[in-house]
Parts: structure tokens; sequence; C-alpha cells
């Protein structure tokens, strides 16, 4: 019987349960486990225990099992840190046996050890961390298995990669002819490339079959997954090392849109535990490629014998897009890149060159007529956290460049400005840069070249003696323009290129491919703005080590996920202008060393977001940059009300604090002007203003006007409510004084139930819920007069509490306090620091909703879109008490230029129509979480109002207990994805949404369409 065909009438789950019984001395329970041709079974015994028992296919050898027995028992003793199913012996000692099954065929048997995890192929997401593991695993294996030798490893295998030369016959197998010639790349590389290197590659037996459905994963808990364990032994060779990455590569590339990421960090994985060699390294690529042409092949193959297998149709589709996609990958740019990962230099000439232009590159001719060691000139700041060109997109825009490129160099009297190199920009806003500008996904940011802004028609030199070797004209806006390819030959160390563009057309039609170009000879000039590109006149100069076959496609802009190799093909054109180096700033400190910094320097206990921190470096409305140009969309920061750096807020600033800004003690029409603005927004009688600089100081100050006013102490705030930073506020915290390095409650501080009508005591089906709530403020306030005799100062409390956990009140819930606070004495403050300023849509206001009118109204945060400015707003009458004689004084509240910030603000909010905008988006929004809310329930509320939304994750939708841990892993995976959320209440598990009011139903959509991807991974599950 062949191998190929299955067995007429498999073991059952019955005869293994004997089989276990007679042979192993276990009872156990079998189940069968998928498989091609040999019939496993998943044994429990009953002490628990967990086995595999493998009944082999009638065609396998018993020296074949033996192989895998034997490489078992060696790996237990030489990879020890491995966890592998170990072999059990029969009760006779044998370690593998024959049987005549029930069918009468001869069957070989085994018994493993069962491994826990979970297939490679189920596990969500397949992490750049989890992929390094499995190499890192894999490597692991091998090193244990370099003094291990049998003679059954020396088998014919149509998997073994060094004889994977069998394909070619089966071409004509691959119906679609495209696809067919794919696989013919690949093989006609195999066999210039890869064929005759063979005896240069070690050998030694190896596991060689890695596949995805082959790996087992560690639990979604704790984090990091890691790959732990392999099972099936069966494709077990003797072959060269280097296939057994490049086949887990081959699987790891399965589904991934990036092919060469994934299979990067399996290869990164295996070298750091078993380093691969150089010349292993140059076959990676074409080894991936014949894996997944071995495989396409196969199943092509097997389908002229079994058209409708199954089996073969599902794993065919993932292996030709991988195949599609590996194929589009310059070979030898991935060859770089595993060089790279593997911590060699990404070019192997690299250092050559490098030392040669370092030698040679002081005596090149000057690109300019001037010489540029010497000639004046200055550096541009073209990064992405340039303030010469501030956040806003339009300025960085070519006209807007073109118009501001010269002031700096007029300033410093210089004809030449430079633009740097390795410089993460943010000026490349068209398709040719990978993604659009409102997209998340990486676009091309990092500057490989150096740009030497000029004059147009300023002429340009060859700094070496070279030949044309392109020449071009890429006239799409935002390319190279007119452009020059020239070859320079460095002796030893090989070629190299120089690349010039944004040239004029008059020269370069002037110029021949092949033409020799003498040291210091005028070949090109600068060309205008019209023929450029559209960009401001410059010349791009880059060098180039190998071209990689794009010559007048080659990028002068790289993706920063691959600057290092990017970096590496180009390196600093500097080396051949020589401009001081003193000319240039420093480089920025890396995240890690702001990080670093910034633990030394600043207090411990100062919060930061995500597992690894951002630096963010430039704001324009709903988006963040990181330092490399990352865009995230801010959907955290209720701060940017309007927008990240609003023109009509910076203007404003700008303006006032390029006039005056000085203290209140002198008065000031914008003052008062904003006082009458903003009061305009709340009822009557709320129209004495105060201001200060942060929501802790407004409620602060709420707290004192309370107090003087009512001449008492006690203060009555919710379950987990957070007010601020200083004492008193700490003391009315429960967030604060109840958490962590917190001292508790002060007696004259007392909380009531914070009224969620989600998880609290009465939730949304009780009509009553508010006045139940209220009630048990009611109930304190009866505790405070019969057992102290005291009443309260004030109620407080956000009026939609989001540290809280975005929560709504229940209907009357305010209202109700309200009244009774008031009759017992006190006054009733409204912390409106988060919620204010139209977030939630239908009301300016949080108290609106609940239709109260506070005696004293707190606001921050948004008041000023992030310049520091906060305000108390309370009724003349209680104005007049706090008016006792002390003077009341802020040396920066109110400060004219604060006073414009948030003047300006609230135009635009009044202006721009955004409390409508806020709930036309909010309701979409809130619309596509419910209907997400319906597919999956971990999603166990959306609640909230406007663009002011909290969606609750729990374990269980009917207890309704918190999903902390999936809750922050979710936002962290949101973070990854280039999505800023935060979590919050008493259990961290509401994902806090309250994004600038100025999103769109796209970006609505991205952040949905990015919580239902992270919300499908594993360790978003509930547990
Ligand atoms: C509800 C509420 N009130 C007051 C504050 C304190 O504001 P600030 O941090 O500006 O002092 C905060 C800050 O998070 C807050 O969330």
């Amino acid at each position: 019987m062949l191998l190929e065909s299955s067995v007429a009438d498999p073991v059952g789950a019955e005869e293994a349960t004997r089989l276990a019984r007679d042979l192993y001395g276990l009872n156990v329970t079998a189940k069968l486990l998928p498989g091609e041709y040999d019939d496993n079974f998943h044994l429990t015994a009953a002490d628990g225990a967990h086995f595999v028992l493998k009944v082999m296919h009638p065609a396998r050898e018993r020296a074949f099992i033996d192989l895998q027995c034997q490489a078992l028992q060696h790996l237990a003793k030489h990879a020890e840190t491995v966890v592998l199913p170990r072999v059990v012996p029969t009760q006779r000692g044998e370690l593998q046996t024959e049987i005549t099954a029930a069918d009468g065929t001869q069957r070989l048997l085994w018994l493993l050890t069962f491994v826990p995890g979970t297939v490679l192929a189920k596990v969500r997401p397949h992490s750049d961390e989890l992929l390094r593991s499995l190499g890192g695993l894999l490597g692991a294996i091998d090193s244990g298995l370099q003094n291990f030798s049998h003679p059954a490893a020396q088998r014919k295998l149509k998997w073994d990669l060094s004889a994977a030369g069998w394909i070619k016959e089966h071409l004509n197998e691959i119906a679609d002819s495209s696809r067919r010639l794919l696989v013919e790349k690949f093989l006609a590389l195999y066999d210039s490339e890869i064929v005759p290197a063979l005896g240069r590659f070690r050998r030694s037996v190896i596991y060689g079959d890695a596949n995805d459905y082959n790996v087992l994963v560690s639990d979604p808990w704790p984090l990091p997954r890691k790959a732990v364990s392999l099972i099936d032994f069966g494709d077990m060779h003797y072959g060269i090392i280097v296939s057994e990455v490049a086949i887990a590569a081959a699987y790891a590339t399965l589904g991934k849109k990036d092919v060469l990421c994934a299979a990067t960090s399996v290869v990164a994985g295996y070298h750091e535990v078993f380093p691969l060699q150089e010349v292993e390294i140059a076959a990676l690529y074409n080894l991936i490629g014949m894996r997944l042409a071995v495989s396409v092949t196969n199943s092509a193959h097997r389908k002229t014998i079994k058209a409708d297998d199954a089996y073969v149709t599902v794993s065919e589709a993932p292996a030709w897009e991988a195949l599609e996609r590996l194929a589009k990958i310059h070979l030898r740019f991935a060859h770089y890149s595993f060089r790279q990962a593997c911590g060699f230099t990404a070019v192997p000439q690299h250092e050559k060159l490098q030392r040669w232009l370092e030698k040679n590159g002081r005596d090149a001719a000057s690109l300019f007529d001037a010489d540029l060691h010497t000639a004046p000139s200055i550096v541009l700041d073209l990064s992405v956290g340039s303030e010469f060109l501030g956040a806003n997109p339009h300025e960085s825009e070519t006209a807007a460049l073109t118009r501001k490129i010269p002031a700096p160099m007029e300033e410093a009297q210089v004809s030449i400005a430079i633009g740097r190199y390795d410089e993460p920009r943010l000026l490349y806003n068209s398709p040719l840069f990978g993604a659009d500008a409102s997209s998340l996904e990486e676009r091309r940011t990092i500057h490989v070249g150096m740009d030497l802004f000029a004059d147009p028609g300023t002429s340009i030199h060859a700094p070496l003696d070279g030949i044309i070797h392109t020449l071009a004209n890429n006239a799409a806006p935002l390319d190279y323009g007119p452009l020059v390819i020239l070859q320079h030959d460095a002796g030893d160390a090989g070629a190299f290129f120089t690349l010039y563009g944004h040239l004029d057309e008059e020269w370069l039609a002037r110029l021949k491919i092949g033409q020799c170009i003498a040291r210091g000879e005028k070949f090109a000039r600068i060309g205008t703005s019209e023929e450029n590109g559209g960009w401001p006149p410059h010349l791009h100069f880059q060098i180039i080590l190998d071209l990689l076959d794009l010559d007048a496609n080659f990028p002068g802009v790289a993706y920063a996920s691959q600057r290092a190799v990017w970096t590496n093909l180009s390196p600093d054109p500097n080396l051949l202008i020589s401009i001081p180096d003193n000319r240039f700033p420093k480089p920025d400190p890396t995240v890690q060393e702001t990080l670093t910094a910034r633990r030394e320097l600043l207090g411990k206990n100062l919060s930061i977001s995500y597992e690894k921190p951002l630096k963010i470096v430039r704001g324009w409305m709903q988006h963040l940059y990181d330092e490399t140009a990352h865009a995230y969309l801010d959907f955290y920061n209720n701060v940017p009300l309007v927008g990240h750096s609003h023109p009509r807020v910076v203007q404003a600033v700008q303006k006032q604090i390029a006039l005056l800004n000085t203290n209140t003690r002198y008065v000031h029409d914008v003052v008062n002007h904003y006082v009458q603005r903003l009061t305009q927004h709340l009822p009557a009688p709320l129209r004495v203003c105060f201001f200060v600089n942060s929501g802790s100081e407004a409620n602060e100050l709420a707290l004192r006007l309370a107090r003087t006013h009512t001449g008492l102490e006690d203060i009555i705030v919710l379950e987990h409510a957070y007010h601020g930073n200083t004492s008193a506020l700490i003391d009315i915290s429960p967030y604060k004084f109840d958490g962590p390095g917190g001292s508790g409650r002060k007696p004259w501080v007392h909380v009531a139930s914070l009224p969620d009508d989600y998880r609290g005591k009465y939730r949304r089906d009780d009509p009553q819920a508010g006045t139940k709530y209220a009630a048990h403020v009611g109930e304190i306030l009866d505790a405070m007069r019969k057992q102290q005799g005291h009443a309260p100062a004030a109620y407080i409390a956000e009026t939609l509490p989001s540290v809280g956990g975005q929560i709504v009140f229940p209907p009357n819930y305010l209202e109700e306090v309200y009244a009774c606070v008031r009759a017992a004495g006190g006054l009733c403050i409204a912390d409106e620091v988060q919620v204010g300023f139209g977030r939630l849509g239908t009301h300016f206001w949080g108290f609106e909703t609940q239709h109260v009118i506070p005696d004293i109204v707190v606001l921050g945060k948004p008041i000023g879109n992030g310049f520091p400015l906060a305000a108390v707003i309370t009724t003349r009458e209680i104005a007049r008490s706090f008016d006792n004689g002390m003077e009341f004084f802020s040396t920066f509240g109110g400060n004219p230029v604060a006073c414009a910030a948030g003047l300006a603000v609230l135009k635009v909010v009044e202006e721009e129509n955004l409390q409508k905008h806020a709930l036309r988006v909010g309701n979409y929004l809130k619309k596509s979480l419910l209907s997400l809310q319906e597919r999956l329930p971990i999603i166990g509320d959306v609640r909230g109002s406007g663009l002011f939304l909290g969606v609750d994750l729990v374990l269980d939708p009917v207890t309704r207990s918190a999903a902390t841990a999936q809750a922050a892993y979710v936002v962290n995976r949101l973070r990854e994805c280039g999505v800023l959320t935060g979590t919050d209440g008493p259990f961290n598990n509401v994902l806090k949404l309250r994004p600038p009011l100025i999103i769109s139903e796209r970006d609505a959509d991205i952040f949905t369409e990015a919580l239902r991807a992270v919300l499908a991974e594993d360790s978003a599950q509930p547990m």
C-alpha cells in the first residue's frame, strides 16, 4: 500500500482504548486526532494524564519510527529547556511495537506524552515576539540535534529542501500560467544559487516540518505568548540546517501582509539561539520561496490524483498568496534584511565601501561651484517634530515649503540650505509614499539622501569619476523629476552609485547613458519647481550601494520599520559632501533614551501610557505622530477638544503672547470678553468666574467657595471619584485615598454609591434606579446629622463620572440629590472637567442632561485645548460670601494668553458646530459599537453620549464581571494598530473614548474596525 493512500479501515477509538490497556497498562478514553495517513489518538487516563497513541500507516517502516523515538530521547537530554513529547515504552519496555489491527493490517504503534498548547495556525495574532520565539525553539532543537545521528535520517523526502528540484517534473500540473512562472522563478534561482552552494551549507538531522499545525503555542495568558513545543516528528531527516528555519519562515508568511517582517522574526529568533552562517543567510530568501513552491506544486500534483481534495485546496491559497508577496520583494533586499536581523552588516560590502568613502570622500569634488565644505550653509529641520514646519500639514506642502525655505536662508545670509539624511519626515503625502495621510498604515518617512536647497540653475558637479548609469524624468508630483544616477568604481570595494534628483530638464537632455563624467565635471543643474516634481528647488543627493534593480525608482525615502537596512544601503551622503559636522544639530534621543532620562529626571510615579511607551513629537487634529512620523488616531485625549494644534487656537495664543501676557491684577478686555462669552453658555445665576490653571486648582477653589459660603466642612463624594491632585482633592477622591498609597477616608468625607446602572445595585431595568441611588445620599445626610450633628458644605460629582467608568447617571439622580443636599444646607458642585464643552452632543454641559443647575461649576481640561486654563463659575451670592476680606489671586490663572486660548476654543466649537458634529459622529460610532456588541459577548455595555463613550468589557455578559486583563491587552494592541485609547472604572475594564470633537465617520470606522480585529485575538477572549 502506498503511503499516499489512506487506510481503508482505520483503527477506531474503542480499539485504541483496548490497545492502551493491553500494551501500556493504561486505563484511558481515546479521541481520534485529525491526520492524513496515520491513526492518532488523544488518550486521557483516569488520573488525568494525557498521551498520544500513534497507530502508524501500514506502509511505515520500523526504522522511521525508531528515528523519531531516538531523536526525542536524545533531545530530552540535549535540549532540556524545550518541552517535547516523551516516548512512553510498552509494559515490555519497547519504544514501538507491532500489532495486527482489526482490519488485519500489520501496524506499528507507539505512545507519546501529550504536550498541551494551541497550534500556531489557530493562534491570533502572530506577533513578532511569538514568531521570534518559534525561531528560538527551532534553534534550541537543532542545536540539541547537532550530535545526533540515525541511519533512517538519510531519507528521500519530498520536503527535503536540499533536493527540491523534483518539482520541475510537475510544473505542468500548475494550471495557471502566471503562477507557474512564479514557481519557475524560484526554481531557476534555486538551480543557479542554491544547488551549486549545497556543499557549503551545514548539515545535520533536523526536525524539518515547522508548519503552523505542528508548532504549539503557550496559552493566551500570561503574555507574552511563546512557541513552546512541536508535534509530529515524521519529517525528520538529515538535511541542510538552514532549511529548518526556511521552512518555519515560509509557514510564518502565510496570511501575512508583510511576509518579509514575519520571516525575519523567525530568522532572528533562530539565529539568537543557534547562529546561522552568512552563506546560509544568503540562501534563506530562495529557500523560503522554494518551500512555498514545493508546497503549491505538491498541491497541484495531488489535485491531479484527487481533484476535489479539500485538504489541498484549503492550504493552497495562502501559500500562493505568500509566494506572490515574497516574489515582489527583491531577493537582495530580503537577504540584507535577514542579515540585519542576525546582527550582520545588512549589505555585505557596506563596511568596505564605507571605509573607501571615508578615505576618498575627503578628496571628492564639491557638488556645487561653491565649496560645500567651507561655503556658509544652514541646516533646516524638516523632521516630523520640526518647529520650523509646525504641525499643520498645509505648511509642509511643497508650495508652502517653497515660500518658507528662503526666509531662514535670507536671515542667515546663505545661498545653501541642507535637508538632513536619516531624518523622519511627514512631507511625503502622496500615494507614492505608501498609505494616504488619514490612514494609520505605515508610509515612507525616513529621508535617506541629503537635500541641498539652492537656486534653480545651480550647477552640479560630479564628486568622483563616474559613468552615467541611469537617466530618467520621474515626472509624477513629489517624485524625483529629472534624475541622474552615476556609477563609481571603488576598486576592491566594488561599485557604488550616486543619485541626483530634482534636476533641470534641459541639461538632462544633453546626457547619455554610459557617458563618462569626470570628477569635478559639471553635468547637471538644479531644476525649477515646475519641472522637479513640484518641490522647492534643491538637489536630492544619495549614495546607493546596491540599486536593487530599481534604478530610477530607487527610494529616497524609506519605511521606518526598515530604516536600518535602507540606511545601510544608502550611507550618509555627507561622506562625499563634507559639510562640517558642527553644522548639524545632535541627533534626537531615541525613545529609550528619552524614557531612561525621564525616569531619572522626573518622579517615578508619574504615570506613562502603554507597555511600549510612545514618544509623540507632533499633533494635528485627531492625529498624533511619533518620532518616526508614525500616525496614531487619538481616541483618548479630551483635552484637544477642537483638535491637536488647531490653527485658530495656536494663532490666538501666538498673537496674544507676542503682545502681552501678564497677571489679572491689570484689567484686560480679552479676559472680560471671554467671561461674557463663556457664561453665555451657562444658565443664570452662574455668572461669576474665577480663573486658575488646572482642574485641580479649580476643584480646590470650588471647595473653598463652598466652605466659605456655608461655613461647613463636610463633603459628599461618589465612589471611585477623582477630582485632582492637591492634598484636599486627594482627600475627596476615593480613587486615590482608597487606592494604592492612599491613606483612607477622612472623617469629613462621605462616600455615596456610584450610580452605575450597568453593574451597580440598581440597574437600567429599574425605573426607580436614579431615585434609589439618590436615596443613598439622603441616608448619608441623615447619618451625618444624627451621628455627628453635621451638615455638608457640598456634594461634588462629575456629571457623567469618567474616572468611575464613563458612567451615565440614571434619570432623576442629580435632581433628587441636589434637592436633598440643598435642603441639608450644602452646595452642589458639578465637576465638568472631563465632559463639558459640547462633547456630549445632546448638551453643552453634563449637568444639563440631568436637568439641574449646580451652585458651582468646575471647568478644565478641554477649556483651553491644552493651554493651562481652568475655571470655577458660580453665583453672585456665593462669590459675595467668598469676598470676605481675603484676597484671591492666581498669578497665571486667566491671563490674557490663557483667555485668548479659551476664547478661540469657544469660537471654534460654536462656529464649526462641533457639538452637533459630536452628536452626529458619536451616534454613528455608538451604533457601530452596539452592532459589534451584538456579535461579541465580551462587550458588556456601550454607554455614553456624543463623543464621550465607554465600552465595558466583561468576562461574562450575565455576571458582568470585569475583563480587566483583556481590557489592558486591547488598549495596548490598539496602540500597536495605531489607535490610542485608555481604560478606566473601578476595575479598569472600561475603554474610554473621548476623541477630539472633529473626528469623522471614517475615523469612527477605523476605530471600530481596529477594535473588532483586536477583540478577535486570543488574549482578548474571556479566560
Ligand atoms: C474629573 C476630574 N476633575 C479634576 C481633574 C484634575 O484636573 P488637572 O489634572 O487639570 O488638575 C481631573 C483630571 O484628570 C479629572 O478627571
